[in-house]
C-alpha cells in the first residue's frame, strides 16, 4: 500500500503535521486498490469490527455495528466556524474558529496513539472534471477508508491529478487512543466528546469523536454540501442537497431533473425510479449530492461528485426501490442491519417473511416477538453506484449533464398540491427558500408541526442561509435566464381526510415527471394560480392507475384560506432572517398574499 510518489509540498507537510500532533504509531497512504481494500476488510473482520457475510448470499459485503452512541449525523455538534457568527448565520451553530481550533487541538494531542493514520487522497466528482474538487481525508479509522473508496473515486490516481494543485483538508479521528496492549472496540468512537467542525475560509474540516456516516466521511456533508456550498457561492456554482436523474419519453426525448428533498424524503427512491407509464424510462445519475456549474453554452451542467450510494437501508425493498436492492447484492457494506441466521442482512420492510430468529443491530437475538426493532432507522448500505442497473450512461460524463428541472419537495400531508410549476426563476427560488416537511404523530413534537428546511440544505449550508438564497437569485445574471432549468415545487405525501395517502408515490411518481418534462417542452396543460401554475385535473397521465378523479382533484386544489395561513406562516418564518432577507423574496411574498386577496 502506498508505495508512490507525492510531490504537493503542502500536503506533505500537512501530513507530517498532523502525524506529530495525533502520534499514530504508523502511517499509511492509501492507493485505492482493491488488495488495500480487501486487507483492511480483513484486519476488520479480526479485529471484530466487520462480520463477513454469507459469501454466496452477499459477495464482498459486510456488516458493521456501530456503537449505540453514534448512530447518526449531529446536528448540534455540527459547527460554522467562521470568523463572524454573522457568516454563519441564523441556522447554523456557529462557534470562534481560534477558540475551536485551541479546544479540538487539545483533543488531538496523542489522539491516533495504538492507531494506524490513514492518509486518503479522493476527489469529488470524476477525476479531472472541471466540476470536480480534490481532497485529502486523513484519519485513523478503516471503516472510513473502505467507506470512502465506495463513495468517492480514492487513491494514487488522484495524487497524480493533484499535482502541485489545491486540496480540501479533512482531519478526523474518532477520539479514541489506546493505551499500550489495550484492546480495541469494535467500534472505537468518543461518545462524551464529538466535534463536526467546518472552517469555510480556510477551506477546511476538523472532525472528532465519530466514525458515522457524514460526521466520518468528511468527502460528503462535510465537504461536498458545507465547504462547497461556500466555494461555490464564491466561484458562481452551485452545490446542493440533491439527487439526479435523465429521464427519456416513448419518442426517445431524454432530460435531466434534480430535486432537492430533505434527508429521509425519498431521494433516493426517485433517483432510481422504475416508470410505471409504458415506455418511459429512468436513470439514475446520484441520489444525494448535484454540483452544478454554467457550461460554455449557458446551460445549468450538473455532476454527482459521489462515487456511490450511503443510503437508507429500512424501508427498501425490491417492492419501494428494486434498483436500490439490485445496487446492494455484492460489494456492500451494510452498518447497524440486522443479521439473519444464515449471515445475510435484514431489515424492517426488507422483502420477505420476517424472520423467526435474528441478532439485530446491538448484536443481540431478536425474534417477531421483540419490541425493539430489529435494525437502527437510520441502518445504511454503502453500495457502488456503478452496480445500479439503471446508472446513467453519462454519470461519469466530466462535463456533467444540462438540468432541464429542478424539483423542490417534503413531507406536507396538507396545503401543498401535488405539483405546482413556479412562474419565474425568482418564484421558484420563493418556493425552494420556504420548503419544509410537517412532523406526522410517529414522531415527537406537535403534529402538523412544521420544520422549514430552505432547499433541503439547512444542516448543510456553509454560511449565512439569506446570503445562500441571495446566491441562487443570482443565477440569472450569471446566463440567458431562458437557459436556466424550470423549477418545481413536488409533494408526494399529501393525505385525505383519513390520513390516507392520496398519491400512491414511488413508481407512480413517473406522472408527475412526465407532466414536468411536457411542460418543459411546452406542451403539458396548466392552470395559473397565485401560488404557481398548477397542473389542470386531466393533465396528469393516470391511464392504468386506479384513482378516483375527486383524488386528482385534491391532488392538484389549492385552498385559497389553507394558502393565507401558510402565507402567514412563510412571513413569521422569514423574520429569523432580519435585514438579510433579499428584497426579491419579500416581493415574492407581498405578491403571493395580494394575489390571495383577490
Ligand atoms: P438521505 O439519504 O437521508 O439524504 O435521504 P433520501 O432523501 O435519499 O431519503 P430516502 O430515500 O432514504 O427516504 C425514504 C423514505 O421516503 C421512506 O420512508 C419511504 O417510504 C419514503 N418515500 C419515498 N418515496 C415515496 C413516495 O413516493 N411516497 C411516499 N408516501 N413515501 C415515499
Ligand atoms: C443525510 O442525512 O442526508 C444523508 C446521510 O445523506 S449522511 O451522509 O450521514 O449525512
Ligand atoms: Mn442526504
Amino acid at each position: 500500500m502506498g508505495v508512490y510518489q507525492v510531490m504537493n509540498k503542502k500536503l506533505l507537510t500537512w501530513v507530517d503535521e498532523i502525524k506529530t500532533l495525533c502520534e499514530p504509531d504508523s502511517v499509511e497512504w492509501c492507493d485505492g486498490s482493491q488488495e488495500e481494500y480487501d486487507r483492511l476488510c480483513n484486519l476488520m473482520v479480526q479485529s471484530g469490527t466487520f462480520i463477513k457475510l454469507n459469501e454466496e448470499k452477499r459477495p464482498g459485503s459486510y456488516l458493521c455495528r456501530s456503537n449505540p452512541a453514534d448512530v447518526a449525523r449531529v446536528e448540534n455538534r455540527t459547527f460554522i466556524a467562521s470568523k463572524t457568527k454573522e457568516e454563519a448565520g441564523p441556522t447554523n451553530n456557529w462557534t470562534d474558529p481560534d477558540e475551536l481550533k485551541r479546544i479540538m487541538l487539545d483533543l488531538y494531542k496523542g489522539c491516533m496513539k495504538g492507531r494506524t493514520m490513514f492518509v486518503i487522497p479522493f476527489s469529488m466528482g470524476p477525476i479531472g472534471s472541471s466540476i470536480a474538487h480534490i481532497g485529502i481525508e486523513i484519519t485513523d479509522s478503516p471503516y472510513v477508508v473502505a467507506n470512502m473508496r465506495i463513495m468517492t473515486r480514492m487513491g494514487k490516481k488522484v495524487i497524480d491529478a493533484l499535482g502541485d494543485g489545491h486540496f480540501v483538508k479533512c482531519l478526523h479521528s474518532v477520539g479514541a487512543p489506546l493505551k499500550d496492549s489495550e484492546k480495541d472496540a469494535p467500534w472505537p468512537c468518543n461518545p462524551d466528546s464529538k466535534y463536526i467542525s467546518h472552517f469555510p475560509e480556510e477551506k477546511m474540516i476538523w472532525s472528532y469523536g465519530s466514525g458515522y456516516g457524514g460526521n466520518a466521511l468528511l468527502g460528503k456533508k462535510c465537504f461536498a454540501l458545507r465547504i462547497a456550498s461556500v466555494q461555490a457561492r464564491e466561484e458562481g456554482w452551485m452545490a446542493e442537497h440533491m439527487l439526479i436523474l435523465g429521464i427519456t419519453n416513448p419518442e426517445g426525448v431524454k432530460k435531466y431533473i434534480a430535486a432537492a428533498f430533505p434527508s429521509a424524503c425519498g431521494k433516493t427512491n426517485l433517483a432510481m425510479l422504475i416508470p410505471t407509464i409504458p415506455g418511459w424510462k429512468v436513470e439514475c445519475i446520484g441520489d444525494d449530492i448535484a454540483w452544478m456549474k454554467i457550461g460554455e453554452d449557458g446551460r445549468l451542467y450538473a455532476i454527482n461528485p459521489e462515487a456511490g450510494f450511503f443510503g437508507v437501508a429500512p424501508g427498501t425493498s425490491m417492492y419501494s426501490n428494486p434498483n436500490a436492492m439490485l445496487s446492494l447484492t455484492k460489494n456492500s457494506i451494510f452498518t447497524n442491519v440486522a443479521q439473519t441466521d444464515d449471515n445475510d442482512v435484514w431489515w424492517e420492510e426488507i422483502d420477505g417473511d420476517v424472520p423467526a430468529h435474528l441478532t439485530d443491530w446491538k448484536g443481540n437475538d431478536w425474534t417477531p416477538a421483540s419490541t425493539e426493532k430489529a435494525s437502527h432507522p437510520n441502518a445504511r448500505f454503502t453500495a457502488p453506484a456503478e452496480q445500479c442497473p439503471v446508472i446513467d450512461p453519462k454519470w461519469e460524463d466530466p462535463n456533467g449533464v444540462p438540468i432541464d428541472a429542478i424539483l423542490f419537495g417534503g413531507r406536507r400531508p396538507s396545503v401543498i398540491p401535488l405539483v405546482n410549476e413556479a412562474k419565474s426563476w425568482e418564484h421558484g427560488v420563493f418556493l425552494g427558500s420556504v420548503m419544509g416537511s410537517e412532523k406526522t404523530a410517529a414522531a415527537a413534537g406537535k403534529v402538523g408541526e412544521l420544520r422549514r428546511d430552505p432547499f433541503a440544505m439547512l444542516p448543510f449550508c456553509g454560511y449565512h442561509m439569506a446570503d445562500y438564497f441571495a446566491h441562487w437569485l443570482s443565477m440569472p445574471q450569471r446566463t440567458d435566464r431562458s437557459k436556466l432549468p424550470r423549477l418545481y415545487y413536488v409533494n408526494w405525501f399529501r393525505k385525505n381526510s383519513e390520513g390516507k395517502w392520496l398519491w400512491p408515490g414511488y413508481g407512480e411518481n413517473s406522472r408527475v415527471l412526465k407532466w414536468v418534462i411536457e411542460r418543459v417542452m411546452n406542451i403539458a396543460k396548466a392552470v395559473e394560480t397565485p401560488i404557481g401554475n398548477l397542473p389542470t385535473v386531466d393533465a396528469i397521465d393516470v391511464s392504468g392507475l386506479d384513482i378516483s378523479k375527486e383524488d386528482m382533484q385534491e391532488l392538484v386544489y389549492f385552498d385559497k384560506e389553507q394558502w393565507k395561513n401558510e402565507a402567514a406562516s412563510i412571513r413569521e418564518y422569514y423574520t429569523m432572517y432580519e435585514g438579510k432577507l433579499p428584497k426579491t423574496l419579500i416581493d415574492q411574498l407581498d405578491a403571493l398574499e395580494k394575489d390571495l386577496q383577490k
